[in-house]
């Protein structure tokens, strides 16, 4: 069984249909424009609360059903800035009920545990995208999926030399904002847009830009924060965007790359700018493998150019999940020492004005983990992690098994 979820508009479902005639699988095209999907807002109760059932009352309950009972998925969608846009993005990030919420290690690598089986993966798309990038974010899905990709198809290929991106996936035109601006100008005032969709008080973003702030403030430079979580704050923060010199975007790692409302935020942005601006992003995530945000840290790469402004590099890291529990005193302690690495880093961009430092590059910390750390979560933190897990979910009311499979029944 193969479900194609279309973004693009209902019309393009017969060219999908040939395009995947060949395979003989039978075909399931969902055209989401006639239904009502939302932005995952990361509120984690699909993982602790309810497990496997999102929170959000709309209509993706219908595709969640379906790929339980799917072994490949196809997103069709448009195009922005050479990545999927955020409709392609935003049904995607909905995904995530259909992993729980144990962590293990697959392929030498951390995941989150299937609720369900294997998925397989690919992209259709329109437009401008930026075929390499786009395949390695296809395989990076599907891997976490513990599938495969299922390739990347470009629905107009005559464009396919017209593209801005090169064989190497960077963009061609305006090829400034791929180089790092490390020009010595100091910033004496940052404008910092939290990207996650989680609500300010919950969201591990918030807590690693207060803490980078405070590096900033000894350094005597000020700033503004807008959270785009907050829909309300999007005229000030898209003015404040245009208007801006210096401009730093933390955001958490979504599916592999960008939160879709982040996406969005940034489409509405006006093509033209006045002055010039200085472009750059703190990237964290959940695992803590710096391998993990590379594809992310690529893609934001690309962006400042095509936004207009110039590149002052991305400060990557992992492992932010447990940023905001406060509660308890162990988590509070670990993650106290990350917040207080973030002010570090906050003075350390006060001083040099960019993340191009070799301080700011060893940050990330290790690319995988050691078989030895590989080993001993096997044998002892797994069972550690998994309990601590469930104390969570019982604190908030949660009354199944995290690894519960609520629609077990629309299976094979
Ligand atoms: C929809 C969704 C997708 C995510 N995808 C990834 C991922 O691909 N890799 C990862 O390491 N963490 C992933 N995470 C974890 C977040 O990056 C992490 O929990 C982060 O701390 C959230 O920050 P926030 O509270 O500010 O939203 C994902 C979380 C959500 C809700």
């Amino acid at each position: 069984m193969t479900i194609v979820l279309n973004t693009l508009e209902d019309s393009f479902s017969e060219q999908i249909n040939e395009l995947l005639a060949w395979k003989d699988d039978e075909i399931d095209i969902i055209n989401t424009a006639d239904l009502k999907i939302m932005h995952c807002m990361g509120c984690n109760q699909c993982w602790l609360k309810t497990p496997g059932v999102c929170a959000i009352k709309d209509d993706y309950e219908i595709v969640l059903k379906k790929l339980a009972a799917t072994d490949n998925l196809w997103i069709a969608a448009d195009t922005k800035f050479g990545f999927i846009d955020y409709r392609g993005k935003q049904v995607l990030d909905r995904i995530v009920p259909m992993l729980n919420m144990y962590i293990e290690f697959r392929d030498g690598w951390e995941r989150h545990q299937l609720r369900y089986h294997a998925l397989n993966f690919g992209v259709i798309y329109k437009g401008n995208g930026n075929q390499k990038l786009l395949e390695e974010w296809s395989t990076r899905v599907a891997r976490n999926m513990a599938g495969r990709s299922l390739g990347v198809i470009a629905l107009d290929v005559h464009q396919a030399e017209s593209k801005p991106f090169n064989a190497n996936g960077n963009i061609v035109e305006n090829a400034s904002g791929t180089a790092p601006d490390t020009a010595a100008t100091l910033p004496e005032h940052v404008l910092i847009l939290n990207g996650s969709p989680r609500v300010k008080k919950n969201s591990n973003t918030n807590k690693i830009i207060q803490a980078f702030a405070e590096g900033l403030e000894e350094a005597g430079i000020t700033h503004k924060l807008y959270s785009l979580s907050n829909h309300a704050e999007w005229d000030e923060a898209r003015e404040a965007f245009m208007t801006s010199n210096n401009i730093i975007i933390a955001l958490p790692l979504f599916v592999e790359c960008l939160p879709s409302l982040l996406l969005e935020f940034l489409s509405t942005l006006p093509t033209e700018r006045k002055q010039p601006a200085k472009l750059s992003f703190i990237l964290h995530s959940g695992f803590d493998e710096g391998h993990q945000l590379r594809l992310g840290e690529k893609f934001l790469k690309t962006l400042p150019a095509q936004l207009g402004c110039t590149y002052g590099g991305t400060l990557v890291k992992g492992g932010s999940f447990m940023l905001r529990d406060r509660e308890n005193s162990y988590i509070k302690k670990m993650t106290d020492k990350i917040l207080t690495s973030y002010t570090k880093m906050g003075q350390s961009f006060a001083l040099n004005g960019n993340f191009f430092t070799t301080e700011a590059q060893k940050f990330t910390g290790p690319e995988q983990n050691p078989w030895i750390a590989r080993l001993l979560f096997n044998l002892i933190f797994k069972r550690i992690v998994k309990k601590n897990f469930e104390r969570i979910a019982q604190e908030w009311g949660c009354t199944r098994p995290l690894n519960d499979k609520p629609y077990l029944a629309q299976q094979r």
